[in-house]
């Protein structure tokens, strides 16, 4: 196949609260091409998280998508649910793996049940063949003793083994994308480390897509291709990967990076960006970054789209100047 798997095209979402309306996503465009891993980043707020409920179908009021697009291998998906025949895209094709596997799990149903209804509802297997497949995929996420294990309750699993079998449950039905939000901030460093392994090794045998989306550019640096940076709802940045570390072009990413503790550019001190991003309810028209922005100027208050910048893109009129001197 050749093309996108999955497009998204202008994404607005607003949230309906009473103090207003929250713009969560203001004109988010990505795509992703069959077996890359894109990494999502930025801070809490930026709206990493809703990008991964639009494409999973999963806004729901009081949220809801104002304008745009996203399209799954050419399909719109916008409107659609799992009720109106979308079943074999979400679930299938395309799943998701959250923070938190202790309340994605069912705690009264056995680890074996619930992977096992994953592929008899998905592939139709029997009881039995449904059986057989979830000990073979605890065993390809690397939970030993498999055939025991099955018959366990969540409560019985570690953190790392509960992520394990979310995992094992995402990649059940061979998806073509994995979208993972946040899937080892729950857990400590050396299953963290463990758990991206995993992810990378998948990644590599099945030919799957990710997306990773994590507030911790450290993650990142091993695991994805391309990165795309959001700020305030909107990507200012995006590149392959090592191009984001070695000469990050938008002024935030610079920042971001600066003060990502174990980066070769973080080394010296760690440093934070001062300064909170804007509030989303009426979020200025041009650069959002613009107060926190070191080289940030008048001109900066005109609306900065996404343009080419090198292998990427960046929505900066700045885009390449350093930012911050000391790095
Ligand atoms: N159900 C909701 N109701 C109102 N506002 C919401 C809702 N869900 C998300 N938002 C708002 O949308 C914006 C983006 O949130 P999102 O959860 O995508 O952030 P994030 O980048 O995933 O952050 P974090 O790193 O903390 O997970 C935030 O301003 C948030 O307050
Ligand atoms: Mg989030």
């Amino acid at each position: 196949m050749s093309g996108p798997l999955l497009e998204i095209d202008d994404l607005h979402v607003d949230f309906d609260t009473r103090a207003g309306t929250v713009k969560a996503l203001r004109g988010v465009s990505l795509s992703i091409a069959p077996g890359e891993t894109l990494g999502i980043v930025g801070e809490s707020g930026s709206g990493k998280s809703v990008t991964a409920q639009a494409v999973m179908g999963l806004i729901d009021v009081p949220g809801r998508i104002s304008g745009g697009e996203v399209r799954w291998r050419g399909q719109s998906l916008v409107g659609r649910s799992v009720a109106k025949g979308a079943r074999d895209i979400w679930g299938k094709d395309i799943t998701m793996v959250f923070q938190n596997p202790m309340t994605s799990l069912n705690p009264l149903m056995t680890i074996g049940d619930q992977i096992a209804e994953v592929v008899e509802i998905h592939l139709g297997l029997s009881r039995k063949a449904a059986r057989a497949r979830a000990a073979e995929l605890l065993a390809a996420v690397g939970i030993a003793g498999a055939a025991r294990r099955l018959d366990q309750y969540p409560h019985e699993f570690s953190g790392g083994m509960r992520q394990r079998v979310m995992i094992a449950m995402g990649i059940a039905c061979e998806p073509k994308l994995l979208v993972a939000d946040e899937p080892t901030t729950a857990l400590d460093v050396t299953i963290q480390a463990q758990i991206l392994e995993l992810l990378a090794e998948l990644q590599e045998k099945m030919g799957l897509a990710i997306v990773l989306i994590t507030h911790d550019l450290g993650i990142v640096a091993g695991l994805c291709h391309r990165v795309a940076v959001m700020y305030a709802g909107q990507i200012v940045e995006t590149g392959p990967v090592d191009d984001i570390f070695e000469a990050p072009s938008h002024p935030y990413t610079q920042g971001l990076i600066r003060s990502t503790p174990g980066l070769e550019a973080a080394e010296k001190r760690l440093i934070s960006i001062e300064g909170m991003p804007p509030g989303l309810l009426h979020p200025p028209s041009g650069c959002a970054f613009l107060p926190r922005c070191p080289i940030g100027d008048e001109g900066c208050r005109a609306p900065q789209a996404l343009h080419p910048f090198g292998a990427g893109t960046v929505a900066c009129r700045k885009a390449g100047e350093q930012a911050w001197r000391d790095a």
